[in-house]
């Protein structure tokens, strides 16, 4: 095996290149498994060895840090997260495997110089034959490092476990949260002084601020009362019974960005968001008359019982800004 070796160590290409590669075709293929890894280190000068071994143990703790790093950015997660460290813990995982990576593909794996003929264009017999061997050669190189080879898959597991977690991030389920309020059936409208509301409360052209029943303050729930007229005021097709005694109520939240609509003109029957104008048309169920709102504000439905003025049921549709699912 001596023979097949260089003299001179300075020479790399040829310590791993073509003389390892005379060596580890014979005794190679039947050596071990276990021993495999040192093969190409019998007979090689102690600098070359020492060498050897010196680039593995570095690249095992570029795979190594990468391995913890990766842990550690998993456990950074769960515990709560912080960027800074989080970065960190990625560009010590990512750097490990990109470092060990490097440093096997440069100083392990067979080297140059090689040269390749331009002309002609297709692969002769010897050149697909060179190549099929090479390949090879760089396929055994592979499978001897059988404890690098571990430790990459340990560093690109740890990897991919920490970037699983994010997949949390995406929880929990809103469910019907975005478009259910704390309006129920039967609910008294109450002001935000805890008081119950009465017809008799409110002239004609009047605006009272109300919530549910044990949700007085409640942002989503917030809703604007108008006594628009004596009579009841039909506002589309099918809501004839929402407005008993000309009261009316909508959602106070704007449909354009949530800012509260809490402005209403008697005589032209409108609401207006102080934020950016939007005016309501509350005769026409609170159609965008005017303004950077893309639809109505939403119509709580009313009833009277036993003296006061009740929700019969929760919005129909979701209140507030129409971001998710409105043109
Ligand atoms: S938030 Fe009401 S118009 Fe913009």
């Amino acid at each position: 095996m001596s023979d097949t070796l260089p003299p001179d160590p300075e020479v790399r290409h040829e310590e791993h290149g073509e003389g390892s590669v005379h060596e580890a075709e014979g005794p190679v293929e039947q050596a071990p498994a276990e021993a495999e890894g040192r093969m190409l280190l019998e007979g090689a000068p102690p600098q070359a060895t020492a060498h050897l071994l010196g680039t593995e143990a570095a690249i095992a703790v570029g795979f190594g840090v990468a391995i913890v790093a990766g842990l550690g950015l998993a456990v950074c997660y769960l515990l709560g997260g912080q960027v800074q460290i989080e970065g960190a813990l990625l560009f010590f995982t990512l750097g490990g495997i990109g470092f060990g990576i490097a440093g096997w593909g440069k100083y392990l794996m067979p080297n140059g110089p090689f040269v390749q003929e331009r002309e002609p264009l297709t692969s002769t017999v010897v050149e697909r034959e060179g190549f099929a061997a090479s390949f090879e050669r760089g396929a055994e190189e592979i499978g001897r490092r059988r404890f690098l080879r571990r430790l990459l898959g340990g560093a690109v597991t740890a990897l991919g476990v920490a970037l699983l977690f994010p997949i949390r991030s995406l929880g929990p389920n809103p469910g019907r949260s975005l478009s259910a309020t704390a309006w129920f059936p039967g609910s008294r409208l109450i002001d935000e002084n805890g008081n119950a509301v009465r017809p008799s409360d409110l002239a004609v052209g009047g605006l009272v601020t109300v919530f549910p029943e044990g949700a007085v303050g409640d942002a989503t729930s917030q809703t604007v009362l108008v006594h628009a007229a004596e009579q009841p005021v039909v506002t589309h097709p099918g809501r004839e019974d929402w407005s008993p005694g000309g009261f009316l109520a909508f959602s106070k939240v704007c449909t354009h960005a949530g800012c509260p609509v809490g402005l209403y003109e008697h005589r032209s029957n409108q609401l207006l968001c102080p934020c950016h104008q939007s005016l309501f048309n509350v005769l026409q169920g609170c159609r965008v008359a005017f303004g950077p709102a893309p639809r109505a504000l939403p119509q709580l439905p009313l009833d009277l019982q036993d003296g006061y003025l009740v929700a019969r049921r929760d919005y129909l549709e979701p209140i507030g800004p129409s971001f998710w699912n409105r043109s």
